[in-house]
């Protein structure tokens, strides 16, 4: 089987190599049932010992929502990282986990009274908001908690942006502190989010500009700003090359040192798709071809619904096929998923070498925001996660 896959050159530099051997002998292992996520453990391993080292005093927060799966979580709990959260389901897995509440935040501007009593009385600590609504439920279920407002900040240059749904502008924000410490609640900090795969270096400076001029505002109103969660947002290569993690940091703690000179900030930092994405090949296999009016068709038995659906938002996966041809020609193709929806396209223009029907197919990192989205619409399956 190993032999079967011609691993370009370019796709084994998008996840590396170790990565690529592990899912293929983990495949050559047989009974092989799919669709399958594959996460390499050493991989994850290597990614969260990384995020966070280039800035000073910076904590990290993994952000669950990235992948929730237990087997994930397990392996990180065991090692020096907290979590973010956003809702009662992955508190659940923490708890199960019997991870302490000193190690969770969340950063959901917008949680449900149950949630908050839940996690409250886990003993989490640490609450992200952006409206009086959420002071009011925060005050009654979480008093003398410690919140940090979110900021809106411009996510262009992102593949996923977050802005539209959450953040205040500074005159806002300084109203949401105000009002948080006159209701028993603790304001200590800032938080925006730059958008998810940000691309764009400068999302960083605008969000570090504002955060500087809430804070100094907030300084002047009697408010200490002791603490910028800056979030998450750091790109991983899917298909092309993106900015690095190192140069990224080395960027925002310059920016951190300029405009907090005094030392006594406390940084967090919830990275997702940079911990797991790289981390984890989804393994599929084909049902199916056609060729239609408009080309060539494959139809894979992984796809929008049960686990790749960044793929209708901006996300383009490289996948690798096993190689039959004897041309060594390769076809373009149009990629759809397993259920009878239309909108279970994955991608267009692919170019591949043709399969058979109930062949492999790999789709490179695919470790993040693919089985946290995935459903059994139409009675497909959630993939399974393997740690290899
Ligand atoms: C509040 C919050 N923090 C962190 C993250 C993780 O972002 P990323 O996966 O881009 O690192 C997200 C993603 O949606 C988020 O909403």
């Amino acid at each position: 089987m190993v032999k079967s896959f011609k691993i370009e050159d370019a796709a084994a530099k998008l996840v590396g190599k170790s990565t690529l051997l592990k899912t293929l002998n983990y495949i050559d292992t047989g009974g092989l049932k799919t669709p399958v996520l594959l996460m390499d453990g050493d991989r994850i391993k290597h990614n969260i010992s990384t995020v966070g080292r280039g800035i000073d005093g910076c904590k990290v927060f993994y952000a669950v929502k990235a992948n929730p799966s237990v087997e994930v979580l397990r392996l990180l709990s065991g090692l020096d990282v907290g979590f973010e959260i956003s809702n009662q389901g992955e508190l659940n897995v923490l708890s199960d986990l019997g991870v302490s509440p000193e190690r969770i935040i969340s950063s959901n501007p917008v949680k449900s009274t149950d949630f908050i009593k839940s996690a409250y009385s886990y003993g989490v600590r640490y609450f992200s908001y952006d409206s009086p609504a959420e002071i009011e439920k925060l005050s009654q279920h979480a008093p003398n908690s410690n919140l940090y407002v979110r900021l809106a900040i411009p996510n262009e240059g992102s593949e996923w942006p977050l802005s539209k749904k959450f953040g205040v502008e500074v005159e806002n924000a300084l109203t949401l502190l105000t009002e948080a410490k006159a209701n028993n609640l603790n304001p200590i900090g800032i938080t925006f989010h730059v958008g998810s795969q940000c691309n764009n270096i400068y999302n960083w400076n605008i969000a570090l500009d504002k955060a500087h001029l809430l804070s100094d505002m907030a300084r002047d109103a009697g408010i200490t700003i002791s603490l910028i969660n800056i979030g998450g947002g750091y790109p991983i290569k899917y298909t092309k090359s993106v900015l690095n993690v190192e140069a990224i940091e080395k960027h925002i703690n310059k920016l951190i040192k300029e405009r907090f000179s005094d030392g006594s900030i406390a940084i967090h930092l919830e990275p997702g798709r940079a911990v797991v994405g790289d981390a984890g090949i989804m393994v599929a296999r084909v049902t199916g071809k056609a060729d239609r009016l408009d080309g060539r068709w494959l139809y894979i038995d992984a796809g929008v619904f049960n686990g790749l659906m960044e793929s209708i938002g901006g996300i383009k996966y490289t996948y690798v096929t096993e190689t039959r041809s004897t041309t060594g020609i390769k076809d373009n193709w149009t990629l759809a998923g397993p259920s009878c929806d239309s909108f279970d396209v994955i991608d267009k223009n692919v170019q591949l070498y043709e399969p058979e029907v109930g062949d492999i197919i790999l789709i490179l990192s695919g470790g993040a925001y693919t089985i946290s989205y995935a459903s059994e619409f139409n009675g497909c399956t959630i993939p399974k996660t393997v740690i290899v």
